[in-house]
């Protein structure tokens, strides 16, 4: 049966991008291409048509993931088409909470830590947008054990 996975941040030009860049990857090289989609959405919606942001391309860009995404508020269409919205931390699980049309689309809401394992003291992604480089190594770690932990979990 055919999957489809909505990653959602804030400004949808780091985290969630980042996310899925490295699960297409993976799906790609799980060969399962045909039957998981991945997208991307952000709750503001200030960096629509966007790509992701330069500091967070070239971080992934040396890990070989390649980040063409363009940024796009989430919608609340997204609930119908996705079966599975992850969301980055706790004030975009709120917010996409609330754009949830009922109580049954708004189970197929997770946060990213429920996929974490040696991350597992991290209750959200933190925002790298503000900071230094290794912000942005950080979240890719986390993106990258997460992911694999997602799909290890949807391909049971
Ligand atoms: P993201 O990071 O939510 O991981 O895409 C941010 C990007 C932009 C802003 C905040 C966070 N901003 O305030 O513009």
């Amino acid at each position: 049966m055919k999957k489809s996975i909505l990653f959602v941040c804030l400004g949808n030009i780091c985290r969630s991008p980042a996310a899925e860049g490295i699960m297409r990857q993976m799906v790609e090289k799980a060969g399962q291409s045909d039957s998981i989609e991945v997208d991307s959405a952000g709750t503001y919606s200030g960096h629509a048509g966007d790509l992701p942001d330069v500091r967070m391309r070239r971080a992934a860009s040396k890990r070989g993931y390649d980040l063409v995404h363009r940024a796009r508020p989430i919608r609340e269409e997204d609930f119908e088409r996705f079966d599975m919205i992850v969301v980055m931390d706790d004030m975009n699980y709120e917010k996409v909470h609330r754009l949830a049309p009922s109580r049954r689309e708004a189970e197929k809401i997770f946060r990213m830590r429920e996929f974490f394992d040696t991350f597992s003291e991290w209750s959200y992604v933190p925002d790298p947008y503000y900071e230094g480089a290794d912000g942005f190594e950080l979240v890719l770690d986390m993106l990258e054990e997460g992911c694999r932990n997602l799909l290890t979990r949807i391909s049971e």
